[in-house]
């Protein structure tokens, strides 16, 4: 259970790309916790320098401001690298079909720039952000590998075109690869701000400012909202796990299921605010319900995700309720 007792080779570098952003950041910070090098990329593009800020005076941990659209920037960053955490990318499937171009050079050829530059440097592991939205319309519930529909969006695609990317860097040149399919991740520092923030952290800022929020379509639709800490743990297996379960990828959630509707009122709840939400048109690019079996992560990887919806969502609220509280 949990990852706090996993353990690598002594001096271990490893290399987390998007370091400056949600999950990157929580990334960065467990492994410094547990004794090892975390080097940086990002070009705070949608990241935030208060999450390099936070680490920079730790002697294991370096920043490289720098974009993986540029493969010499990759390669740098690669060097003596063990282990590697790509989480950048743009996230968010209303703006990637708004704008189809960038996400194809960002989350698709940033990505293999750095398939290309694991394997010059000759980096042990290369996990790597998937999504859910791989699923597309597939509307048989859970969700499994191997099992997918017609893909939905440009950023669905994007992660989609990834996954194989990674299954030719796996089987032409023997790179370890792991894609992990995230599923609506939430938790400490997800960005709250702007039209494309996710939906619990909005909801909470929303909340705790003043405004109303607006659920999209009836707020039944259902999600397999995942605590960070899931994710940290399936990325540290990841980097343990054995190269014959590399060239794949892995649902990556709790395997609960959570309707919309009822975690907006379990907020205003547990924020003690008493309003109702705006009910606005259903988002182009969404599907209904998601939800995951886990069974692979746990056969492969010895995923065993130990935080619950339930459990993660107080520390997520406790979190916020500090960090959004006025500053004297
Ligand atoms: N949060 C979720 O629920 C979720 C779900 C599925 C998949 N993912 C994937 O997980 C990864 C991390 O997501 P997140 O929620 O932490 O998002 P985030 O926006 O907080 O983090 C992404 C980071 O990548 C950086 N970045 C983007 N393009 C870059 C580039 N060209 N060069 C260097 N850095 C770049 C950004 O500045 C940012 O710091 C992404 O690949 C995302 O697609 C996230």
């Amino acid at each position: 259970m949990g990852y706090k007792n996993l353990t690598f080779p002594e001096g271990s570098l490893f290399l987390v790309t998007g370091g400056a952003g949600f999950i990157g950041s929580n990334l960065c910070e467990a492994i410094l916790k547990l004794g090892y090098r975390v080097r940086c990329l990002d070009d705070l593009s949608t990241g935030k320098q208060r999450n390099v800020d936070m680490f920079i005076d730790d002697p294991n941990y370096e920043f490289i401001k720098g974009d993986i659209k540029d493969i010499d920037t990759c390669m740098k960053a690669c060097e003596g690298v063990d282990y590697i955490m790509h989480e950048a990318a743009w996230g968010s499937v209303p703006r990637s079909i708004e704008m189809p171009v960038f996400y194809c050079m960002n989350n698709i050829v940033g990505f293999v720039n750095m398939c290309e530059a694991a394997r010059q440097n000759k980096v042990k592991k290369f996990v790597y952000a998937s999504s859910s939205s791989v699923y597309g319309d597939e509307p048989v519930l859970p969700k499994k590998e191997g099992r997918e529909g017609n893909l939905l969006s440009p950023y669905a695609l994007s992660k989609r075109a990834d996954e194989e990317w990674a299954k030719q860097y796996t089987r032409h040149y023997g790179l370890d690869t792991y894609g992990l399919r995230y599923f609506n991740v939430f938790g400490r520092r997800q960005d709250p701000d702007g039209a494309y923030a996710a939906v619990i952290p909005k909801f909470i800022r929303q909340l705790l400012s003043g405004e109303t929020p607006v659920i999209n379509g009836d707020g039944k639709q259902s999600r397999d909202f995942t605590y960070i800490e899931n994710v940290i743990e399936a990325n540290l297996k990841a980097c343990l796990a054995p190269s014959e379960a590399a060239g794949e990828a892995f649902n990556v959630a709790f395997g609960g299921r959570e309707y919309l509707i009822d975690i907006y009122y379990g907020l205003a709840k547990a924020l003690e605010i008493d309003r109702e939400p705006l009910y606005g048109p259903d988002r182009a690019g969404d599907i209904k319900h998601s939800n995951a079996d886990i069974s692979k992560a746990k056969e492969l990887l010895g995923y065993d995700p130990d935080w619950s919806f339930e459990k993660g969502i107080k520390e997520a609220i406790a979190w916020y309720r500090e960090d959004l509280a006025p500053k004297a």
